[in-house]
C-alpha cells in the first residue's frame, strides 16, 4: 500500500493543489448564503446539510473552513463569516450551551485559537482560556481521564475516548496564554491514559475505554461509534495518528516513534486497494460496506505532522497519495453539498451514512493546505 500512495502522490504538484483549493474555495462561497447566521449540521442529509445553530460538536469546523478560505483568497468575506460566528461562540460559553462533553477543543481551536493566531484577537484569546476552563471540568482524578460524555456522576459515562486526542492542544495553548501549568498537566494526564489504554497489543485501537469510578482502574475498551468491541473503528486510528504528533508538537520529549509507526502499519494494512478505508478496518472488499472519506483525510494530517515531528520519513508522500485519491474520486458533485462524499458518521445510529460531513470537509482542505504552504500554521 505504501508504494502505492507514494506513487499516486507523484501527481500532486502545485496546480493540483491548487485547483483543488479553488474548488473547495468555491464550494464554501456558494454556501454562505444557506448558512448566514447558522451553522451546516454535522452530516448531510441525501448530500444536504441542514441549517443548525451552534449547538454541536463540529461547530468549529465549519469556522475553521471560513478561516482557511480566508487564508487562502484574502477575501474579508470569509473573514467577516468567520468573525461573526465567534460571537456566537462567545455566547455558547457564556450561556455553557451544550458544553457538557469533551469536545471542547474542536469547537474552540478551530474557532477561538484560529481566529486569535490570524487577527490576534484578545476576546478570542480569552475565549480559549475559557473554553480550556470548561474542559479541564470534565477531569476525573480517579482515573486520570477527561471524560468524554455525559455527566460527571454517572458511572455508565466513566470512560475516555480517542477522538479526545484532538481537544488536548486546546489545554496547551490555554496553558501558555494563561502561564497557567495546570492546564497542561491535565492534558498530558489524560494523554497518558489514552495511550496506556485504548492501544491495544497489535497496535488497532479501542474507541473508548472504561475505568472503575470508585477505584480509577482501568476496566475495559468498547465502541460507540465502530462495528464491534473488538473491532477497529477507522476513524479512531485516523484520531490517534494525528493525535500522536500534535502532542508531540508540544512536548518534544514525548518519543514514541515507534508505537507511532506501528499503529500506522495496521492501518495502512487494512485499507482497501483506493487507500480510503471503509468505515471499521475489520471490513474487507467484500463486505461491501461503506467507505470513511472522513478518516482517510484526518489520517492524511496526520501523516504529514507525523514526518514533521519525526515520526515517519515519508509522512507527506504517503498523505499526498491518499490526498490524490480523494480529490480524483470522492469530491462532490456540481448539485451535492460538501466537500467530500463517502463519509459515514455513526453507522449504527444511521447516521451520515456515506455522505458528507464537515469534519471530513475540514480535514480535507487542512490536509491540502499543508501541502500547499508547509509554513502554514493549523488552527491545533
Ligand atoms: N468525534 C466524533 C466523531 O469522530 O464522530
Amino acid at each position: 500500500m505504501q508504494t502505492e500512495l507514494i506513487n499516486q502522490g507523484q501527481k500532486v504538484d502545485d496546480a493540483w493543489l491548487t485547483k483543488m483549493l479553488n474548488q473547495c474555495v468555491g464550494k464554501l462561497r456558494k454556501a454562505l448564503p444557506k448558512f448566514q447566521n447558522a451553522f451546516p449540521s454535522a452530516c448531510t442529509t441525501n448530500m444536504k446539510y441542514r441549517i443548525k445553530g451552534n449547538d454541536d460538536w463540529t461547530n468549529g469546523f465549519w469556522t475553521a473552513m471560513m478561516w482557511q478560505a480566508y487564508q487562502i483568497t484574502n477575501d474579508s468575506e470569509f473573514k467577516v463569516q468567520a468573525e461573526e460566528q465567534l460571537v456566537s461562540f462567545k455566547q455558547r460559553l457564556a450561556d455553557n450551551f451544550i458544553l457538557n462533553h469533551h469536545d471542547i477543543g474542536f469547537l474552540y481551536s478551530l474557532s477561538a485559537y484560529a481566529g486569535y493566531q490570524i487577527t490576534g484577537s484578545t476576546t478570542d484569546q480569552a475565549m480559549v482560556v475559557a473554553a480550556a476552563d470548561v474542559l479541564v471540568g470534565r477531569f476525573q482524578k480517579k482515573g486520570q481521564f477527561i471524560q468524554a460524555w455525559g455527566d460527571l456522576d454517572n458511572p455508565d459515562e466513566y470512560r475516555l475516548i480517542i477522538d479526545s486526542l484532538l481537544n488536548l492542544p486546546l489545554l496547551f495553548e490555554a496553558a501558555k496564554i494563561s502561564g497557567d501549568s495546570r492546564y497542561a498537566t491535565i492534558g498530558q494526564q489524560h494523554y497518558q491514559q489514552v495511550l496506556d489504554y485504548i492501544v491495544r497489543p497489535d497496535f488497532s485501537t479501542y474507541h473508548t475505554f472504561y475505568f472503575d469510578p470508585q477505584t480509577g482502574q482501568p476496566l475495559k475498551g468498547a465502541t460507540r461509534q465502530g462495528y464491534s468491541d473488538n473491532s477497529c473503528w477507522a476513524r479512531g486510528q485516523a484520531w490517534i495518528l494525528l493525535g500522536m504528533p500534535l502532542y508531540r508538537r508540544f512536548f518534544q520529549e514525548t518519543n514514541q516513534r515507534e508505537r507511532y509507526q506501528e499503529l500506522l502499519n495496521y492501518y495502512l494494512q487494512h485499507l482497501p486497494a483506493d487507500g480510503v478505508p471503509y468505515w471499521d478496518l475489520i471490513f474487507t472488499e467484500e463486505d461491501q460496506q461503506p467507505r470513511d472519506s472522513s478518516a482517510a483525510a484526518i489520517a492524511a494530517c496526520g501523516m504529514i505532522e507525523a514526518q514533521k515531528q519525526g515520526y515517519l520519513a515519508n509522512g507527506q508522500e504517503l498523505a499526498r497519495g491518499i490526498i490524490y485519491r480523494l480529490g480524483e474520486s470522492y469530491l462532490t458533485g456540481a448539485d451535492q453539498e460538501g466537500l467530500l462524499q463517502h463519509g459515514v458518521y455513526a453507522y449504527a445510529d444511521n447516521k451520515g451514512v456515506d455522505e458528507a460531513n464537515l469534519w471530513g470537509d475540514y480535514f480535507f482542505m487542512e490536509a491540502l493546505m499543508r501541502l500547499k504552504y508547509h509554513d502554514w500554521q493549523t488552527y491545533w
